[in-house]
C-alpha cells in the first residue's frame, strides 16, 4: 500500500463525533431517580388448580457421569454459533456469530464463542508447542506451556469483538436478525500470563515500542501491537499506546478450562478492549521491535476505508457500542403487556456509565438500569421496564462509557466514516416493533 493511500489514525474525528452525541445524551436523558422506572413485571397467571404430576417424577433420571462432559439441554438446540454462508468463499477463512438472542448475563459460554478464522482452526499439542519471545530483549527465550503456567497467574473478563462486528450494515439492512447484526462479540474470563510478566522475564530494551504475535496456524498470523512511545511506518504516533499494552495476557484459560481450540488453544494474546486480530491464537512467537510489522492483517485487512479514498490504519480500540438484545427479530412478543427491554453495553475504554434507552425513534430517551458487574472492557447488561401497547415502536439503545464519548447515531458515523467502511461500526442500532409483534431491523433516515 502506497503511502498517499493511508491517512493516519484520527482519534479527533470520533472525538467530534463523541462531544455532538454528548451534547444531546445530556440534553435528551432523563435521569431516573435510585434507577427504579415502575414496578416489577409480573408475567404469570392466578393458580387456579393443583400443578398436574410431569413424567419425570414418576422416573429415575440419568446417573452421575453418564455424560462426563455436560452438554446443554436437548431443549436448547437451537443456541448455535452460525454463519452467513455467502459472506466468505468458504469456511476457513470465514467467520461464525454468537447467538446473542439466547444468552443471559455477560458470560458467553466457550462453545458459543464467536469464531473468526484465517486458516481454520487446528489442534495443537502442548507438550511439543512452544512460545519464542525474541527481538528488542536482553534475553531471547522459549516457554513452553507449563513454563507459562509457573509464571505469576493473572486474569480479567473482558469481551472480545471482531472490529467487523455490524459491517455488513454500513450501507444499508442488510441483516433481519441480533445474532448477524452484533453476534461478533463474545465475553469471556481469561486466565494467564501478564505481558509486563513476560517482558521482565525478557529485559526488553528501552526502544521496543511495539511487538508483533505470530500464530502457529495455517495463516500465520501476525498482527503488530503498540507499545508507550509507539509510531507508524510513516512516523506518527498510535494513539492510546499509553493504555492498550498495560492489561494485555498470554491466556491460556477461558471461562474454567483451557482456551478451545477454536479460541486459540493452547495459548493466545489477550488485548482487552481492542480489535479481536491482535488477539492473535496458537501464539509461537512474540518479537519487540521499534516499528510496526505492516503485515497483510494490517493492511488489506483491518484499515478504515474513509469518504476521499484514503485508509486509517491501527484503529485498534473498539469503541462504546450496544444493542437491545430483547426484544429483537430473533425474539419477537408474543401480545401487548408488561416486559424488560434487555441488551448489552461495552465500551473498549473502560467502563460502561450509562445507557439510555428510546421507545419512539430517538426522540425522547430515558435511562436503562445497568445490571452487576460492571466491569471494565467487558460487556454489561442493562435492563429497562416497558409497558408495550401493541403498536408499532421503534427501540434503541445509546451508550457513554466512563470517559464520556457516546454511542453515534448512524448519521453521525456516516458524516465522518462515509460508506467504504467495513470495521468500526458502533452506530445506535434500531428494531421495529410491528403490531403483531415482529421485529424488523430498520435504519432511520436522518437520526
Ligand atoms: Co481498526
Amino acid at each position: 500500500m502506497s503511502e498517499e493511500k493511508i491517512t493516519m489514525p484520527v482519534s479527533g474525528d470520533e472525538q467530534a463525533v463523541a462531544s455532538e452525541a454528548r451534547r444531546s445524551f445530556l440534553r435528551k436523558s432523563v435521569a431516573v431517580a435510585g434507577g427504579a422506572v415502575m414496578a416489577g413485571t409480573v408475567a404469570g397467571r392466578a393458580a387456579a388448580e393443583p400443578l398436574a404430576i410431569p413424567p419425570t417424577n414418576k422416573m429415575l433420571g440419568r446417573g452421575v457421569v453418564s455424560v462426563p462432559y455436560g452438554m446443554p439441554s436437548k431443549f436448547e438446540a437451537h443456541v448455535v454459533r452460525r454463519n452467513v454462508e455467502w459472506l466468505t468463499p468458504d469456511t476457513i477463512a470465514s467467520i461464525s456469530f454468537t447467538p446473542l438472542q439466547d444468552l443471559e448475563g455477560i458470560i458467553t459460554p466457550a462453545g458459543l464463542h464467536f469464531e473468526r478464522y484465517h486458516g481454520g482452526a487446528v489442534d495443537i499439542d502442548p507438550a511439543t508447542h512452544r512460545l519464542v519471545v525474541h527481538g528488542l530483549v536482553d534475553k531471547p527465550m522459549i516457554f513452553t506451556v507449563d513454563d507459562l503456567k509457573r509464571m505469576p497467574q493473572t486474569s480479567g473478563v473482558w469481551f472480545m469483538e471482531c472490529p467487523a462486528n455490524g459491517a455488513m450494515e454500513w450501507r444499508g439492512v442488510q441483516m433481519d436478525s441480533l445474532q448477524f447484526t452484533h453476534g461478533m462479540i463474545s465475553c469471556s474470563e481469561w486466565v494467564g500470563v501478564s505481558l509486563l510478566d513476560l517482558m521482565k522475564a525478557v529485559g526488553v530494551k528501552k526502544d521496543a515500542t511495539w511487538f508483533y504475535g505470530e500464530g502457529a496456524d495455517g495463516s500465520g498470523l501476525q498482527r503488530s501491537i503498540p507499545l508507550p512511545g509507539a509510531k507508524d511506518q510513516f512516523g506518527k504516533p498510535i494513539p492510546d499506546a499509553d493504555k492498550i499494552y498495560k492489561d494485555i495476557i498470554i491466556a491460556y484459560a477461558q471461562n474454567g478450562e483451557a482456551l478451545r481450540p477454536e479460541n486459540g488453544y493452547p495459548i493466545r494474546i489477550v488485548v482487552p478492549g481492542t480489535e479481536a486480530n491482535l488477539s492473535v491464537k496458537h501464539l509461537r512467537r512474540i518479537k519487540f521491535t521499534n516499528k510496526p510489522l505492516v503485515t497483510y492483517q494490517e493492511t488489506r485487512h483491518y484499515t478504515d476505508g474513509m469518504p476521499d479514498g484514503r485508509f486509517r490504519q491501527y484503529t485498534l480500540i473498539n469503541e462504546t457500542n450496544s444493542v437491545v438484545t430483547f426484544p429483537c427479530p430473533d425474539k419477537k412478543l408474543s401480545g401487548k403487556g408488561a416486559y424488560e427491554i434487555r441488551g448489552l453495553a461495552w465500551s473498549g475504554r473502560g467502563k460502561v456509565k450509562a445507557v439510555d434507552v428510546s421507545v419512539d425513534g430517538g426522540k425522547t430517551w430515558k435511562e436503562a438500569k445497568l445490571v452487576d458487574p460492571v466491569l471494565s472492557k467487558c460487556l454489561t447488561r442493562f435492563i429497562f421496564p416497558w409497558e408495550w401497547d401493541g403498536k408499532e415502536t421503534l427501540v434503541m439503545s445509546r451508550a457513554m462509557d466512563e470517559t464520556g464519548y457516546v454511542q453515534p447515531t448512524l448519521r453521525q458515523l456516516r458524516e465522518v466514516r462515509g460508506t467504504n467502511s467495513i470495521y468500526h461500526k458502533n452506530s445506535i442500532q434500531t428494531w421495529k416493533i410491528t403490531a403483531n409483534g415482529e421485529v424488523k431491523n430498520v435504519q432511520i433516515e436522518n437520526l
